[in-house]
């Protein structure tokens, strides 16, 4: 499915954001994930569940029944179902039906956000979470922003491919980013290891605009600034990174964007953007800005790639598609992608 030449449009052994850890409590909700509704709520001690939120007996969706102690009651006829997906009662009858079991999906609540397995639940892999506390989430030294969760209306590879490729932000964002005229002209490099596809843009001796002075208000001359693009699964992006003093060499901070990725179906994702900073951890001003910030640009990002998806689905005749050397990070991401879907399709 375009842009990736595999048939199966995104890997299941993978762990994906299903909610914020403050969304899921002591009531039934749902989300669609890779085409499957999950239910989601915490045990009476707290701990986060993710179960297949259809039920078995006649298709009634599960986050419209009740939770009694820690399972779930279907509100249609009432079966009831254990945290750990088996059923446990049918109220009409003494037994419970063979395979009545609702499926369970193996779950991480960290970084302040509940992850979903939606692979084998055996092959459920920790190691394939990024090393959340690098980038400043669940870490009690930075200081962090959930944004508002948002759906849209397009495959989850459009998104991505947006982030991997910032010169769009002196196009896209011409008004809304700071400083964003100058990123499309700053050279890019690409560094690959096995946890990440880096794209490394670095800003030399920017003036201190008036994004950088908010942040730091001693700031008077020139930057350096990061603005990468660093890929480290499907689900998790983080752009930014650090900002030092151009004169002294002098580290001001890092401002990183954390941007997690869920794909909904294969033509709609839905979109959590955390902000995380290591400095000026006190001051609560500068994470509303962040917020009222995100609110103006986020629009520009969904509507030029719900733009894309309509081409996509018109059946328009593509033309050939080209890249720039500008596109090698994103180009090594699909290639990084393929593969791990086909290693899933065909494991050798
Ligand atoms: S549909 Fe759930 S108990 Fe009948
Ligand atoms: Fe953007």
């Amino acid at each position: 499915m375009y842009p990736l030449k595999v048939e199966q449009p995104y890997p299941r052994n993978q762990w994906w954001v299903a909610a914020y850890g403050n969304e899921v409590g002591r009531s039934l909700l749902m989300r669609e994930m890779l085409g499957e509704r999950v239910l989601l709520y915490r045990t009476e001690a707290g701990d986060a569940v993710a179960l297949g939120a259809v039920c078995p007996h006649r298709a009634f969706p599960l986050e419209l029944g009740r939770l009694v102690g820690d399972s779930v009651q279907c509100g249609y006829h009432g079966f009831t179902f254990g945290a750990d997906g088996t059923c446990q009662r049918v109220p009409s009858q003494s037994g419970v039906p063979q395979k009545s079991a609702l499926r369970r999906y193996p779950v991480i609540e960290t970084g302040g956000l509940v992850w979903v397995w939606t692979g084998n639940a055996e092959a459920a892999d920790q190691r394939m979470l990024p090393d959340l506390g690098a980038i400043g989430l669940g870490c009690a030294d930075w200081a962090v922003e959930q944004h508002a969760p948002v759906t849209i209306a397009a495959r989850y590879t459009l998104l991505i491919e947006n982030l991997l490729d910032l010169s769009h932000v002196t196009f896209i964002h011409a008004t809304t980013i700071p400083g964003g005229e100058q990123v499309a002209s700053i050279p890019v490099k690409v560094e690959e290891s096995e946890a990440a596809i880096t794209v490394v843009r670095r800003g030399e001796n920017l003036p201190a605009n008036s994004l950088i002075r908010s942040q730091f208000p001693d700031q008077e001359g020139p930057v350096h600034q990061h603005f990468d693009a660093q890929y480290l699964s499907p689900a998790l992006i983080r752009t930014r990174g650090a900002m030092s003093d151009a004169l002294t060499g002098r580290t001001l901070g890092t401002q990183n964007y954390i941007h997690l990725i869920t794909p909904v179906s294969p033509t709609l994702v839905r979109y959590f953007v955390n902000t995380a900073r290591d400095f000026a951890t006190d001051n609560p001003a500068l994470g509303a800005m962040q917020i009222a910030m995100g609110a103006r640009i986020q629009p520009e990002d969904i509507a030029a790639i719900e733009a894309i998806e309509t081409v996509l689905q018109s059946g328009a005749t593509l033309p050939t598609e080209i890249s720039a050397r500008v596109d090698n990070g994103a180009l090594k991401v699909r290639r990084r992608l393929e593969a791990q879907i086909r290693k899933e399709l065909c494991p050798s």
